[in-house]
């Protein structure tokens, strides 16, 4: 006879079970989880352990009975086990997810900059006119930065101090960083046959030293049209118009006698705004010479070209009083426009 009965045994398997279930279920956290495992399932000294032992007990007629009764209970705790671990770590998951019902960060939006946003109103207010706009290289030879628009080779302007040349393989023709944008008046004409219209606004480069009305780098926009029978008249009425759109309002434009090689005559033209006269740039009738070095001929055609600073029409514009904040690259001041 055996020392434990079926019937008792089935008792405590089902208590054991109905207990272990419950438990399982209700565990909080891993730490409670890991305890009632240890309690219930534990290799060595676990609850379910101590009822197999109790299997020895058993009469043998009774024992298959009584091990298929453990073996569910064993399994019904086991899955028990399992369910509380995937409950917990869903859970952990949940409680580590991104709340979408929290507001969200202000993100700050960025904006052109104020040269960059100078550069295509002219762009888009030359157009009107049917000005194409144009790009032309940084790094030019001397050819279009200087002999075709008549600077001569004696000319100071193409002084070492006031350029910025790069250095080349000796022998090989000196490159420079251009200094104006008239460069790309040259490259057009080449390419391209009369009637044109074109604008050009870019980067132009000499080693000034930088105060608040220079900078070694700075941004000049570059207007050209070449046509049978334009005057002067074309040109002061271009640059009106140029300037009214710009800077809002009437504004009246003035010539003053200048000199540059490439035009003849030339002026410098000004801007009255806010009351005051303020020097713009240069301007005047493309010299017949430059027309001829292009192939077109002068008896056929004439021209005007200007060439003024975008840095200072934006500061004009905005109100900047240096021109060396358009560069210091401080949001509070770029934010501003
Ligand atoms: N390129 C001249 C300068 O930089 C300006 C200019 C442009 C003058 C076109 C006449 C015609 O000073």
């Amino acid at each position: 006879m055996g020392t434990v009965s079926l019937e008792s045994f089935r008792v405590d398997v089902e208590r054991l079970r109905a207990e272990a279930v419950a438990v399982l279920g209700a565990a909080a956290d891993d730490a409670g989880l890991e305890q009632a495992r240890i309690e219930f399932a534990g290799a060595k000294s676990g609850r379910l352990k101590g009822i197999q032992k109790l299997l020895g007990g058993l009469d043998g007629a009774d024992r298959p009975e009584a091990g298929r009764l453990f073996n569910e209970a064993k399994g019904a705790i086991t899955a028990a086990l399992d369910a509380a671990q995937v409950r917990l770590a869903g859970a952990a998951a949940e409680a580590a997810a991104i709340d979408v019902t929290l507001p969200g960060l202000p993100f700050r939006l960025g904006h052109v900059h104020p040269i960059t946003q100078t550069i295509r109103r002219v762009q888009e207010i030359m157009a009107r006119l049917g000005f194409e706009s144009v790009d032309g290289p940084e790094v030019e030879d001397q050819w279009h930065n200087f002999e075709a628009l008549a600077i001569g080779a004696e000319h100071p302007a193409r002084d070492p101090l006031d350029n910025f040349y790069l250095a080349v393989a000796q022998g090989a023709d000196p490159l420079l960083l251009r200094s104006q944008t008239s460069t790309v008046q040259i490259r057009v004409m080449e390419q391209r046959k009369p009637p044109l219209r074109i604008v050009s606004l870019g980067r132009v480069y000499r080693p000034d030293t930088a105060d608040a009305t220079h900078y070694p780098m700075f941004h000049q926009v570059e207007g050209l049209l070449v046509e049978p029978g334009a005057t002067m008249a074309d040109l002061k009425g271009v640059l009106r118009f140029l300037a009214s759109s710009f800077l809002g309002g009437d504004v009246h434009v003035r010539f003053r006698p200048s000199f540059f090689p490439f035009t003849e005559p030339s002026v410098e033209f000004d801007m009255e705004w806010g009351g005051r006269w303020v020097e713009m740039g240069g301007a005047g009738m493309v010299d017949p010479a430059v027309l001829a070095a292009v192939g077109y001929d002068p008896a056929e055609v004439s021209g005007f070209a200007f060439g003024l600073g975008v840095e200072r029409i934006a500061a004009r514009r905005y109100g900047v009083a240096d021109i060396r904040d358009f560069y210091r690259n401080d949001v509070r001041f770029l934010q501003q426009f």
